[in-house]
């Protein structure tokens, strides 16, 4: 027992230099304990088993994922700290993706809020409740950029952009870790996938992915940058081969980029068995193979298969693997562990944390501010809030496992409040005449639909709830076409024979297409998958409470043929105009001229990104910079008014956009650089600035430099990512 005393003595210190307490404690760990923390299971029972029990007292495990409830963790943690030889505590993960127990919009909803505040309170409200639970370690943010809608994961993620992206995911790494990784409420947020995930060939989860290194740089690691620069605690590999190399075993992405570029001290965790399937990607011969590629690329942890447990200890005895090796992998996840006060503390009594009115209250605002106005024909919205009844109709108007989204692993539909409970109660019950039309999401029946058309013929206004079920969105939910599924189209074409002001409100995991369904509807609202307070949300903004304020943070295309379509797109040789629009959708047109386009549809898509309406208008003018010339090193200020000429009081992203017209490298058409929200009461004007630096103009050149180059930029500050005030600098 002495042995035990001194080590905890030794580590019992709370607050001494981590890295000596690591090194003290390292010294002392066999090879095969130092193996056991690099892996992570998914087999924690619940109740503990004695297998289990006597696997943690072997020091078999370092960490659980998705296991286990609150008592389990507790009893499980007890059993590491005070019956295992060197009392090294457990790491408990879980992907707490959107919120815990009180639901958030998914990610790409709450992109669309384009408030990194927000969203940063989002993640500190699922930490605090998650761990509460004994979770002090989540799988998100998922920093994907996503840029292909057929990608069910499209929905985890905070976009097509960059920037826009690499703002979202540092304020939610900040919400999740807090001031203090040693903060009981806080906990490590991971940097996930890394990397190109979302560039999965045809939209089709775990393909394969061909990045040139110039655009992974230039887009797809920006926001993996930017986190790791923030202190994100640990990164996620990605599933996909990355030109070639599976991520999981990509030590240019693991070492030379993530190591030796950006000095990331943080751990690494593979992705779900994504080490075993190294074989599978014919990248490993054997689980002996994939463990040593695994571990020499830079994984530090492997996640449910178990070749490092089974292999590791060979493969150090054979000098395949570097003891060396070993020894920083389970340095970078002791640090951890030490930073996060495991080793401190008695684990938390197990508790049930429980949404509160305030955590409710967060996540109907994040509803509110993740929702975008498409259209709004005539000012149909807002309804008046004495408009006569309403018919409430749609498969998603009453679905709470639906609105809660992909990964709502641990909401509660009973938390939940549909869009049809909440009118319900704001507008009477007798006012509200519901009728579901279909089942659900992907019901082909024409049964309910009568029903549907006589409630909206007994209603002054239509409210028709539609989109995606959530079993539609998310992993392994790859789609070839984007359409409303099952009978929704012809629902809506029935909907609107009764005559009355249609509002269409969906809700859904990716951009869909429904270019019929917008023609024909009044309004269209659209909610995303909003999670626990989507409905009362959504009723506010129907009836002007709220406002809407959302901006698409990623682009719609009209028909699943455009697809992948993005903003920051490169100009061509011969870029099509707007003068060549107006093609009918589908059938070919006789085809003319010679531009970049297609023949059966319009080149632009159904909305672009930043794109979303209020319900003032908002004018932008008067832009001005500080000077028409930059230096190197110098920058320059872009000021423009911002005037709300409507009549109610609204919040407005203003986007602040650069193009450099011409590079060694050819640069995308318009590239968002800043976005800063305003709140203007009717008649109100404000001059909103963005600080330009020559740091913000560098690029990939083929060298792989980042560089600036001479020449003429131009600036827009704009309600969205095609229009907008412009002007020009030069570059010297
Ligand atoms: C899943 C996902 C990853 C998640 C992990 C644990 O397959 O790819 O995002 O965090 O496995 O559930």
């Amino acid at each position: 027992m002495p042995f035990l005393l001194a080590v905890s003595a030794s580590h019992g210190q709370s607050g001494g230099d981590v890295n000596q307490r690591v090194e003290s404690l390292l010294a002392r760990m066999t090879l095969e304990e130092k193996i056991g923390q690099m892996s992570q299971s998914t087999s924690m029972n619940t109740p503990l088993s004695d297998a289990i029990r006597a696997e943690i007292r072997a020091g078999r495990w370092g960490s659980f994922l998705n296991a286990g409830s609150p008592g389990d963790r507790a009893e499980a943690q007890r059993i590491a700290l005070h019956e295992s030889r060197l009392g090294i505590p457990l790491l408990f993960g879980r992907d707490v993706i959107h919120g815990y127990h009180t639901v958030f919009p998914i990610p790409l909803g709450q992109a669309s809020s384009w408030d990194p505040e927000l969203v940063e309170q989002a993640a500190r409200t699922a930490a605090a409740e998650a761990s509460r639970e004994g979770i002090r370690w989540v799988f998100t943010p998922m920093m994907d950029i996503a840029r292909d809608p057929r990608w069910g994961r499209i929905a985890e993620s905070l976009g097509e952009d960059p920037y826009l992206a690499s703002k979202l995911a540092v304020a939610m790494v900040a919400g999740f870790q807090g001031k203090s990784l040693g903060d009981p409420a806080s906990v490590a947020a991971c940097a996930k996938h890394y990397a190109g995930y979302g560039a999965a060939e045809a939209g089709r989860d775990y393909n394969s992915t061909w990045i040139p290194e110039i655009l992974l740089r230039s887009v797809y690691l920006k926001p993996f940058h930017a986190a790791a620069d923030s202190g994100v605690a640990t990164f996620m590999t990605a599933f996909n081969a990355l030109n070639g190399v599976p991520s999981t075993g990509n030590r240019f992405l693991l070492h030379d980029i993530l190591r030796d570029e950006w000095k990331y001290d943080g751990m690494v965790v593979s992705d779900y068995n994504a080490v075993l399937e190294l074989i599978k990607h014919g990248f490993a011969a054997n689980e002996a193979d994939a463990a040593r590629k695994a571990v020499n690329a830079g994984v530090d942890m492997e996640m449910v298969s178990t070749t490092f447990f089974d292999h590791l200890k060979e493969l150090v005895a054979s000098g395949q693997v570097d003891q060396r090796q070993i020894d920083d992998a389970v340095r970078r996840i002791l640090r951890l562990k030490f930073r996060l006060g495991l080793f401190d503390r008695e684990p938390p009594a197990p508790a049930a944390a429980e949404p509160t009115p305030q955590s409710l209250a967060l996540a109907e605002r994040v509803a509110a501010e993740s929702a975008v106005l498409l259209k709004n024909r005539n000012h149909t919205l807002p309804l008046s809030g004495n408009a006569g009844s309403v018919a409430v109709i749609g498969p998603l108007a009453d679905s709470a496992v639906d609105q809660m989204g992909t990964w709502n692993t641990d909401g509660r539909a009973r938390d939940v409040r549909t869009p049809l409970a909440a009118l319900r109660e704001s507008l009477g019950a007798g006012r509200v005449h519901y009728a579901a039309g279909l089942k659900d999401s992907r019901d082909l029946s024409h049964d309910g639909f009568a029903a549907a058309v006589d409630a909206a013929r007994r209603s002054d206004a239509a409210l028709l709830f539609l989109g995606e079920e959530e079993t539609l969105s998310g992993e392994a939910r790859s789609r070839a076409f984007l359409d409303l599924p099952g009978a929704q189209n012809a629902l809506a074409d029935a909907v609107k024979s009764a005559g009355k002001p249609l509002i269409v409100v969906i809700m859904a995991g990716r951009p869909l297409t429904f270019h019929e369904v917008a023609g024909k509807a009044d309004a269209v609202l659209w909610a995303w998958h909003n999670g626990s307070m989507g409905g009362p949300a959504i009723a506010k903004l129907l009836f002007g409470e709220n406002v809407p304020s959302g901006k698409l943070p990623v682009t719609f295309p009209r028909t699943v043929g455009q697809v992948p379509i993005y903003y920051a797109h490169l100009s061509t040789g011969r870029p099509a105009s707007e003068s060549e629009l107006g093609i009918p959708m589908g059938n070919p047109e006789k085809p003319t001229g010679y531009t970049s386009k297609y023949i059966d549809v319009d080149f632009t898509p159904e909305y672009p990104f930043g794109f979303g309406l209020s319900y003032t208008d908002f004018q932008y003018g008067n832009l001005s910079l500080s000077a028409p010339v930059m230096r190197a090193g110098g920058t320059i200020v872009v000021s423009a008014d911002v005037a709300n000429r409507g009549t109610r009081e609204a919040r407005e992203v203003v986007q602040f956009y650069i193009q450099d017209e011409t590079a060694s490298v050819c640069q995308p058409v318009r590239e968002l650089k800043g976005f800063q929200a305003v709140v203007l009461k009717p008649g109100e004007t404000r001059r909103v600035s963005f600080h330009l630096g020559s740091a913000d103009l560098a690029f990939y050149n083929s060298r792989m430099e980042l560089v600036t180059e001479p020449g003429k930029f131009h600036v827009w500050i704009a309600p969205d990512s095609t229009r907008g005030v412009e002007a020009e600098f030069e570059l010297r």
